[in-house]
């Protein structure tokens, strides 16, 4: 039985095109809307949409956009949305004056929430991550990618894997796992770097795949975590079990990890506040996608990513939350779109074409999501009454999300 839903009355309906693949450079700048408009969403996909002059009249359910926008749902390629806890005490200690590196160096930052995960039942950090996800879908996302990499022992990565995988059956919205158990090295293993590495490619690896909890593969590349050979090494072993890497790098240092990622067919390399020019080069032959997470930087008051620089070499830049205890206890993607207008120069359009469509290829979801197009996911996101696109991004603060629809049902 076929089940409707129609709204009428759109003051805009944003990011209408059929583009499956990302786009770069000058087109980044083109935001294609649709004044006055209807959009006719069926059975979970979007079956049509059109002028007000040729509105259908019946649908089962009919909902009213007057001076309201239609946006397709954020696509969220990067975030560590499971995990336990919170580390607000490691926040103040940087408000004291401690830097992220030095936390991380005395077994704070990431051990420290490895070490609240290991201690937590599944089932309570099933429950956490649930509400997470819930609050990111009243932000408008409509599809996110998670990561483990809070485990870092086998059992405690495939916990985290296992509530990814639970999240994904029972969430409208399209989830993606990727595996990252390179993301530290654990306090017990740093005087023996390659065990824990073999435990990771001949442990770890092989279970995942036989569960089939992965469909990606990370490695945090940077001199505080993991070296370009180790890089390297999981990567290939990844390729084995047919994980792609989409690969942490750039945050700190310029060490060669784009290069690797790109080696590597990455499907995007994610961080890139530092970078050179050879790096943007490299970037710009390559099939790989550069994910901009400006709400790390804020949060560590850090430089911001050239993401100027990188789409004036037309590489396709994404945007995306990187939701985490850490850098960014925020998976508000609104509020990502305003840092990257104000803080990296990028235009409300880039920064909505970065957030939807670069970020659905981001996550190989380029064909069902990331824009408004017959056939794509009916996953839309209806504003509060708003005067303009670029309001969006200027109003910060502001929740300008009034309703949510995922799968063509409002959420
Ligand atoms: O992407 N940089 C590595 N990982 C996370 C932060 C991890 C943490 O501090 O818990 C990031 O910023
Ligand atoms: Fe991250």
């Amino acid at each position: 039985m076929s089940n409707t839903l129609l709204i009428h009355n759109i003051k805009t309906l944003v990011q209408v095109r059929e583009n499956k693949a990302p786009i770069s450079g000058l087109a980044m700048a083109e935001l294609p809307c649709l004044e006055n408009a209807w959009l006719l969403l069926e059975n979970k996909k979007i079956k049509d949409f059109g002028k007000m002059d040729n509105c259908p009249e019946r649908a089962d359910q009919i909902i009213d956009a007057t001076d309201r926008m239609v946006f397709p749902c954020w696509c969220d390629s990067h975030t560590h949305l499971v995990f336990a806890g919170s580390r607000e005490a490691e926040f103040v200690d940087r408000i004291r004056g401690l830097s992220y590196e030095a936390i991380a160096k005395r077994g704070g930052g990431i051990l420290n929430s490895a070490q609240k995960l290991r201690s937590t039942p599944e089932d309570t950090l099933y429950e956490q991550a649930e509400r997470r996800l819930a609050e990111v879908i009243g932000f408008g996302t409509g599809a996110i990618e998670i990561k483990s990499g809070y485990g870092l022992t086998t059992e405690a990565e495939l916990k985290m894997l296992r509530v990814i995988r639970r999240l994904k059956d029972g969430s409208s919205a399209n989830i993606k796992a990727t595996f990252l158990g390179a993301h530290s090295i654990p306090m017990e293993y740093r005087q023996k770097r390659e065990a824990y590495i073999r435990i990771l490619i001949e442990e770890m690896l092989p279970q995942i795949a036989e569960e089939g909890l992965a469909d990606y593969i990370d490695v945090f590349c940077e001199k505080v975590a993991f070296s370009i050979s180790e890089t390297d090494q999981i990567l290939e072993a990844g390729a084995k079990y047919g994980l792609k890497p989409k690969i942490h790098t750039n945050q700190f240092n310029c060490m060669g990890g784009i290069q690797t990622a790109i080696k590597h067919n990455a499907i995007s390399v994610d961080h890139l506040e530092v970078l050179t020019t050879v790096e943007i080069e490299a970037l710009k032959g390559s099939s790989t996608l550069a994910t901009l997470l400006p709400s790390a930087p804020f949060f560590l008051s850090d430089h911001y990513p050239p993401a100027r620089k990188l789409l004036d070499a037309d590489v396709p830049v994404a945007l995306a939350s990187d939701y985490n205890p850490g850098s960014t206890p925020s998976g508000r993607m609104s509020f990502v779109l305003s840092l990257a207008c104000l803080k990296m120069g990028m235009l409300p359009e880039e920064a909505i074409n970065a957030a939807t469509l670069n970020g659905a290829c981001a996550m190989e979801l380029g064909t069902e999501l990331g824009s408004i197009a017959k056939g794509k996911s009916a996953n839309v996101w209806i504003s509060r009454p708003i005067p303009s696109i670029a309001y969006l991004p200027y109003a910060f603060g502001s929740d300008l999300v009034e309703k949510v629809i995922l799968e063509g049902k409002i959420q």
